[in-house]
């Protein structure tokens, strides 16, 4: 069974052929450059998403020769855009997840906070979807369907208008318990009148395409990172993983209960596969390649690659909250600027570069200690962990084990995986993810005591990052 799996990202679109036995055979990538406008806005061309999917889907099956079985796809979560149903032409840019313009929008709705988060699991924020959704309506158009990106590339591909289960969690307007769409929650954001997909499980075939060479099932829709939580086969209540991608985002199952985090973390579904619903926490650094991205545009290191080269060997007192994009959890503030601060005259690039990847490291720790039950290891993936300082810096600060996925390509492989439940209904869901060893574990060489003087400095950095006037 041969799985051609796509992960359309934010900085980029990677497809993957993989068999049953989870090996790889062909891989495809097209980078995207979203738009950073004045005002917190981050948009991506949808023009550009479709083909970027056509275009690796194309190469990576071309590569693999062909014979594939069905098409699986992840998606970025919160990423939405207004489109014709009858044409599926896009009536607008994609609004990323990163994109702050609709902080106006729950600062009106503030007075529903409350109801909102206790029905969703979720908090009144940009970053998820249905404040984007009201803001184009307010800002751009009423005209067509407004959605995340998985419904439209869907309908392109093959004309369905659906959404699956995680995606839908994410979007402020679902019933998190119920995992279904709320009226309630669909008339507080003043989008009662749009037309909603239905929501699937991500082991459901929606359809056929013939986008990328014969007919193929599409099926395996899921969000990018609860795919790489499967991927990492999370599925004990309790475990967690981290993927270090444009942001940065630990999730932990927490199994067939919407448990409500106290401390601020976001409750969405992890998966609906074999009937049943998994739930997961999940915290958010919105700028970790992101923030690598700035560092480079503005000359600091000449990449990702260089980073590790680049670093000095201590940030020597330097901090940075690496908040380019606002903050998430727990502190909930799209307003919140990024900071350096600790510098001398003797201090130079390397310790301003070390400062930033102590700074993401920092910034998953506070997640890391919000979780209901305490971490034994740190399941991780992403590009960025190719930065042995980072992962070593996680090591450190979280003061814990961090084990390395041997796969650059979580997020294809989890959605591959619930693409093959669709197409074998006797393979149980351990199945298709199994064991893994790391590629790389990086044990704490920090004492506790230097990591949580660290951490609180860290910390009161936060507070001035929140407390600056802009
Ligand atoms: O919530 C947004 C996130 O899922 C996007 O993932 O891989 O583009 O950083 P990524």
């Amino acid at each position: 069974m041969r799985i051609l799996a796509i992960d359309q990202g934010t900085s980029g679109t990677k497809a993957i052929v993989v068999d049953e036995a989870g090996r790889v055979l062909a891989i495809a990538e097209e980078p995207l450059h979203p738009r950073y406008l004045d005002g917190g806005g981050v948009e991506q061309d949808p023009v550009a998403l479709l083909d970027s999917v056509l275009t690796a889907g194309r190469r990576a099956a071309g590569e693999a020769g062909g014979e594939l079985d069905a098409v699986a796809l992840a998606n970025q979560g919160e990423t939405v855009l207004a489109w014709d149903r009858a044409t599926g032409e896009p009536l607008t840019p994609a609004i990323v997840w990163q994109d702050r313009r609709s902080a106006s929008v729950c600062v009106s709705l503030a007075e529903h906070a409350p109801a909102v988060a206790a029905r969703t699991g979720l908090v009144l924020d940009p970053y998820f979807s249905a404040p984007k959704m009201r803001w184009i309506r307010e800002a751009l158009t009423t005209e067509g369907v407004v959605t995340t990106t998985d419904t439209w590339l869907v309908h392109r591909l093959c004309g369905a208008f659906v959404t699956d289960s995680s995606t839908a969690s994410r979007s402020l307007l679902v019933d998190v318990d119920a995992v279904a769409w709320s009226p309630e929650l669909v008339d507080t954001f003043g989008l009662g009148a749009e037309e909603r997909p239905e929501i699937v499980a991500s082991d459901t075939i929606v359809g056929t395409t013939a986008a990328f060479g014969g007919e193929l099932p599409v099926t395996g829709l899921v969000v990018d990172q609860q795919a790489a939580l499967l991927a990492e086969a999370c599925l004990d209540v309790g475990t967690a993983k981290c993927t270090y991608g444009t942001g940065a985002f630990l999730l932990a199952q927490l199994g067939g209960a919407a448990v409500r985090s106290p401390a601020g973390l976001a409750t969405s579904v992890a998966w609906t596969l074999r009937g049943d619903t998994s739930y997961c926490l999940d915290g958010q650094v919105y700028t970790a390649a992101s923030a690598v991205r700035w560092l480079t545009d503005l000359g600091l290191v000449t990449g990702p690659s260089a980073l590790d080269t680049t670093s000095a060997p201590s940030s020597d007192g330097v901090l940075c909250v690496p908040a380019l994009a606002g903050l998430a959890a727990p502190w909930w503030d799209p307003s919140a600027t990024a900071s350096f601060t600790g510098m001398r005259l003797d201090h130079g690039t390397g310790h301003l570069v070390r400062a930033a990847l102590e700074g993401i490291a920092a910034q998953v720790t506070a997640l890391i200690g919000l979780l209901d039950s305490p971490l034994t290891r740190l399941r991780v993936d992403g590009g960025l962990t190719r930065s042995a300082v980072l992962m070593q810096a996680q090591a450190d600060l979280a003061q814990l084990p961090v084990e390395v996925y041997p796969s650059p390509h979580a997020t294809p492989l989890g959605a591959a995986a619930c693409a093959r439940l669709a197409l074998d209904a006797s393979a149980p869901v351990s199945d298709v993810v199994g064991g893994w060893r790391p590629s790389a574990t990086f044990e704490p060489r920090w004492t506790p005591d230097r990591a949580a003087a660290h951490l609180a400095r860290w910390h009161a950095a936060v507070s001035a990052s929140k407390e600056i006037p802009h």
